[in-house]
C-alpha cells in the first residue's frame, strides 16, 4: 500500500457545472510524487476542465484540489502563485502571447515568478529551447511560427521553473510523427531524471501508453477505470474497450 506522504496532487469528490450542464460529477483522482498520469476519454468530456482546476484556472463548485498537502480551492491569490510557480501547462492551443517574442513568452513565467535577472533568463530560454528541439527562434513572433512549433514553445514555457507538476494537453497534437515522439521521450526524461511528475491528456494511443505509468479513464463526468496502462489493455470495462479498439481499427484502416 503506498502512504499518503507521497501523493503530490488530489482530487476528491470535485463536481463543476457550466450554466446548467454538469461537466464533472465527482471526480476522484490522485497522482504520486514522479508519476505520469494519462488521462483519456472522448472529446468534450472534461480533460482539459480537469487540468484548468488543477492550475487553479477555475474553480470546482464541489470538492477538493489537493496539491503538496494544501487545497487549492482554499488558498489565497498569494499562496495560490506560489503553488503555481511549482506547475507548468502545456495548453491544448499553445495559448502564447502574440505581441511577445518566443523568449519573452517562455521568460514570462520567469519574470512573474520568480527573481531571476534578464541574462539568467535568457540561458534559461536557451536551455528549455534546445529542450524541446527548437533552434533560431528566439526573437520571432508566435505567428512566424508553425502551429506545432508554437505548440512546442508553450512547452519550454511550462518548463522555464524547473516545475514538480507539468499537465500536458494533447502535447503532441498537429505534430509530427518526429516531433511527436521528442515530446514523448522528453515526458519520461522529465520523470527519469528530473523527477517531474506529469499529468497527459492524449488522444494519441500510441502516446499514452509509451509514456503512462497510469492511466484514467474520464466518461460522463466521472473516472471509470484508473490503473496501470495493462489494466486498460486487459479491461473488459465495454466503454474503455469500445475507445481503445476505435483507434487501433483507425490505424489498421490506415493501413
Ligand atoms: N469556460 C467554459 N465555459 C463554458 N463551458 C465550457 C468552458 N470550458 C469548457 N466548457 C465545456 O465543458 C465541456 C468539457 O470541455 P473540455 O474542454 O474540458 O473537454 P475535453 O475533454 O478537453 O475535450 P477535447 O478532447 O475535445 O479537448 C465541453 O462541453 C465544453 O463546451
Ligand atoms: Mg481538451
Amino acid at each position: 500500500m503506498s502512504t499518503t506522504s507521497n501523493i503530490l496532487v488530489e482530487m476528491r469528490g470535485v463536481k463543476l457545472k457550466f450554466s446548467d450542464k454538469v461537466i464533472l460529477d465527482g471526480v476522484d483522482i490522485s497522482v504520486r510524487e514522479h508519476e505520469v498520469l494519462v488521462i483519456l476519454g472522448m472529446s468534450g468530456g472534461g480533460k482539459s476542465t480537469i487540468l484548468n482546476l488543477l492550475m487553479g484556472l477555475i474553480k470546482p463548485d464541489e470538492g477538493e484540489l489537493i496539491f503538496k498537502d494544501e487545497d487549492l480551492v482554499k488558498l489565497t491569490r498569494s499562496k495560490l502563485n506560489t503553488a503555481r510557480s511549482h506547475m507548468g501547462m502545456v495548453y491544448q492551443t499553445a495559448a502564447l502571447i502574440s505581441s511577445m517574442t518566443v523568449r519573452d513568452n517562455i521568460g514570462l513565467p520567469l519574470q512573474e515568478l520568480s527573481e531571476k535577472h534578464e541574462e539568467e533568463i535568457d540561458s534559461i530560454v536557451d536551455a528549455k529551447l534546445e529542450l524541446v528541439g527548437l533552434k533560431d527562434v528566439r526573437e520571432k513572433l508566435p505567428s512566424e511560427l508553425s502551429g506545432g512549433m508554437q505548440k512546442r514553445v508553450g512547452l519550454a514555457r511550462a518548463l522555464a521553473l524547473e516545475p514538480e507538476l507539468v499537465l500536458f494537453d494533447e502535447p503532441s497534437a498537429g505534430l509530427d510523427p518526429i516531433n511527436s515522439r521528442l515530446i514523448d521521450d522528453l515526458i519520461i526524461g522529465l520523470r527519469e531524471t528530473q523527477k517531474v511528475t506529469s499529468i497527459v491528456v492524449t488522444h494519441q494511443m500510441e502516446s499514452a501508453f509509451f509514456v503512462a505509468t497510469r492511466m484514467a479513464f474520464l466518461h460522463e463526468g466521472k473516472i471509470i477505470l484508473e490503473g496501470e496502462p495493462e489494466a486498460f489493455r486487459q479491461s473488459d470495462n465495454p466503454i474503455v474497450g469500445k475507445f481503445l479498439a476505435s483507434y487501433s481499427e483507425h490505424k489498421k484502416d490506415k493501413k
